[in-house]
């Protein structure tokens, strides 16, 4: 017989849009089942503090439309330590939480997963991360709302652009994938992006300057704050001195990627998602993430889901698209 009775949830790592919408679908899951859940607040930092507050229908009502996290979020380098989960874990048992669930991204599931082989605690994860870097689901909470912030960004610096006859830099969000960088980029019509899956990015782009074409009045390049090449002023300076010609400028999205309303789809992902985490614990999961594919919810154990990137989609076809659409 399943002994769970109290449910644990928590974020962790950056915060997502659709956060919010995924700790309501805990919470309503967990009582839609007869469950106790608690909610954990600032991520690990809050299970090593024992930072616990009882959850009800009501403490979830009215946030699927807010974005970052109820809960709060963190990164924790206690729970790093040994002794920082044995702390966690005693928190746990003596307030009765037989099972978590944890959502963020690869760090989030990186602690699950060593806190599981110490402890044999039941733990199942939501992929929640702007980057959309997990492995496992065709697309984390918070990632179609990141790259439609960026379009919209990006649609009002081409207007600008273009009454100048400037070329841009857009430096988004991505410490280690290009997955904002290239979805956003063919949604907004960029000339060209880098991202750090490709090491020949810089190359490519001075060679297309040098020989496209030169009477377009505006050209946006994107470019991933992960790129090798070092950031989008960086490479302003670099392109400034190969192409005097062009009148560059350089725009850092920073922050805003994370923030705002979560959009339709992540918020249906989040509460699909959010449900079935709490089955799939109730049914005997663990040490796994719930994620998406082709439709289907598919369970990926957190090492498996951690291997980042879905190369597929950061491969050389999908960067001549860019190029074939940017004539
Ligand atoms: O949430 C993921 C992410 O946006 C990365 O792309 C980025 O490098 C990182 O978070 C920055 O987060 P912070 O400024 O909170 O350290």
């Amino acid at each position: 017989m399943n002994k769970i009775k109290n449910i644990g949830v928590l974020t962790s790592g950056g915060d997502a849009p659709g956060m919010n919408a995924a700790i309501r679908a805990v919470v309503r899951a967990g009582i839609y089942y007869d469950l106790k859940v608690t909610g954990i607040l600032r991520g690990y930092e809050g299970l090593v503090q024992a930072d616990f507050i009882d959850m009800d229908r009501k403490s979830v009502a009215n946030i699927i439309q807010r974005g970052g996290t109820i809960l709060k979020t963190a990164r924790c380098d206690s729970f790093r330590t040994p002794e920082g989960r044995k702390k966690a874990y005693d928190n746990l048992i003596a307030n009765n939480i037989d099972a978590l669930v944890v959502i963020g991204g690869d760090g989030t599931f990186t602690g699950a997963n060593v806190f599981i082989k110490e402890y044999d605690f039941p733990v199942i994860g939501l992929p929640g991360t702007i980057d959309n870097d997990l492995a496992g689901t065709d697309f984390t909470i918070g990632y179609d709302t990141a790259i439609n912030t960026v379009v919209s960004a990006v649609d009002k610096i081409r207007d600008t652009a273009e009454s100048h006859n400037r070329l841009f830099i857009v430096e988004v969000m991505g410490r280690d994938s290009g997955l904002i960088a290239l979805r956003s980029g063919i949604g907004a019509g960029a000339e060209a992006i880098l991202i750090p899956e490709v090491e020949t990015g810089m190359d490519d782009l001075i060679s297309r300057l040098e020989h496209g074409r030169k009477d377009k009045a505006s050209k946006i390049i994107i470019v991933a704050e992960g790129d090798e090449i070092g950031g989008a002023f960086h490479i302003g300076e670099t392109l400034k001195d190969k192409f005097p010609g062009y009148d560059i400028r350089v725009s850092v999205l920073g922050h805003i990627q994370r923030g705002g309303s979560p959009s339709c789809m992540d918020r249906v992902l989040a509460s699909r998602l959010g449900v079935i985490a709490v089955e799939g614990l109730l049914n005997g999961h663990s040490g796994e993430m719930v994620g998406q594919l082709d439709r289907e919810v598919v369970y990926t154990p957190f090492d498996q889901a951690i291997k980042h990137i879905n190369i597929e989609e950061a491969s050389p076809a999908w960067l001549k698209l860019i190029e074939i659409l940017s004539l």
